[in-house]
């Protein structure tokens, strides 16, 4: 990336980052939700829940940056069993989530991952979708993960990266559309392209968790997720 384009991600980061989200205004919060009830999501959710839920049947799962709580609701209908715990940085997006998961025993709480009121080895799974990128301290909140997850356990990370495959996309990306309803396919398409625009390269990614206290134990493998071959799953592994 030239230096130009680089200062240029830096700046665009910045204002899309967690501080935008955490200043999200209500209305803000009711759109994005609007927004992922499409059936391209509900694909992601179901790929995404079945993949945690081949991990662990008991015990208790974090998702940071729930956004709404969809992944939480969904987890919870397959196994009402676990104890789930939302975390969500911006007042809009909880109080949606709280209204979502209103009879449910899940919990939310608002804050930063970078700084948890967590106990020490306290989950059996922490997971987050499309939030790690934005965080304005991605390796104390890695190390914030490392402390709060028990040991021998995995933090699954869904993330989207920008040197993705721009062919193989473009194709998949007419497909999933048509999985969108037409009055809303042009503002997905901008904030999904937005998205893969800011998120971080794979060598980024390796960067920031090598400085992490996950250091010699991750892996970071390209994943298709609702057909988008867009996706990583970054696996984090307490020892
Ligand atoms: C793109 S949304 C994704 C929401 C949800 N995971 C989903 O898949 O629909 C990113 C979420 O991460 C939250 N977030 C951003 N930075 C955060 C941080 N440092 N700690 C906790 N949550 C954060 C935002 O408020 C937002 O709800």
């Amino acid at each position: 990336m030239s230096k130009k384009n680089r200062s240029l991600w830096i700046q665009t980061k910045k204002t899309r980052g967690e501080g935008f989200y955490k200043k999200i205004p209500k209305i803000g919060a009711v759109f994005y939700e609007k927004l992922m009830d499409s059936d391209m999501i509900k694909i992601q959710t179901e790929e995404i829940a079945s993949e945690i839920l081949s991990k662990v049947d008991n015990g208790k799962i974090l998702d940071i940056g729930s956004g709404p709580g969809i992944l939480l609701k969904r987890i919870n209908e397959i196994n009402p069993k676990l104890n789930l715990y939302g975390l969500d940085i911006s007042k809009s997006m909880y109080k949606r989530a709280k209204k979502n998961l209103e009879g449910l025993e899940i919990e939310l709480i608002l804050g930063n991952i970078m700084e948890t009121e967590f106990d020490s080895n306290y989950f059996d799974l922490v997971t987050c979708t499309g939030s790690f990128y934005l965080w304005d301290k991605p390796i104390e909140s890695i190390n914030e993960i490392h402390r709060i997850l028990r040991n021998n356990s995995k933090a699954l990370l869904f993330e989207t990266y920008t040197d993705y495959d721009k062919n193989k996309f473009k194709e998949s990306l007419t497909e999933n559309m048509k999985k969108i309803k037409l009055h809303k396919r042009p503002v997905a398409k901008r904030l999904l392209k937005k998205q893969l625009n800011i998120t971080y390269t794979v060598k980024e990614v390796e960067k920031i968790l090598k400085k992490s206290l996950f250091t010699d134990s991750f892996s970071i493998e390209k994943i298709i997720l609702s057909n988008l071959p867009v996706w990583l799953r970054i696996s984090l592994c307490k020892n």
